[in-house]
């Protein structure tokens, strides 16, 4: 099975997360700048909520690979909302891309909130998730 894993980060929270999901699945974690370079079966999309959006470079990904993207899988982390799925779907809609109803959140630090997560154990769980939906 083709697999990816791709994130957008600003402050690392992100990052730290879809590296610990890559290794978990015997890939490299990279960003969504990276693209896809061919058709790939699972995308884990890692992404993160500022000002209560999605950046614009998670929005180009979905729109530049939607033909390669075969199920779209969405992980993300915030600090308020409770998860990134909605405005994932909108954009996955838009562009006739398959997302899972299955998803993985967890809290980002934002200054003094949350602070250290995601933890080790989010990683493993997000990392856990990422396993289950392939299985
Ligand atoms: C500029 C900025 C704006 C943010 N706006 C929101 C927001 O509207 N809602 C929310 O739940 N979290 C918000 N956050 C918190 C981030 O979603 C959270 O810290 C996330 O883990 C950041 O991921 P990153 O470190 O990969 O960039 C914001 C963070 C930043 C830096």
């Amino acid at each position: 099975m083709t697999i990816a894993v791709r994130y957008f980060t600003r402050t690392g929270n992100t990052r730290r997360l879809a590296e610990g999901v890559a290794a978990a699945l015997g890939v490299a974690a990279e960003s969504v700048e990276a693209g896809l370079s061919e058709k790939t079966e699972a995308v884990f999309l890692c992404n993160s909520v500022y000002a209560a959006g999605v950046d614009d470079a998670v929005k180009a990904f979905i729109a530049d690979n939607k033909d390669k993207i075969g199920t779209l899988y969405n992980l993300s982390t915030a600090a308020l909302l409770t998860s990134s799925y909605k405005m994932v779907r909108k954009l996955a809609e838009e562009n006739g891309v398959t997302l899972s109803e299955k998803e993985f959140h967890c809290r980002g630090q934002f200054g003094p909130l949350h602070a250290n997560r995601p933890t080790a154990a989010d990683i493993r769980n997000a990392a856990d998730f990422a396993k289950g939906v392939l299985v």
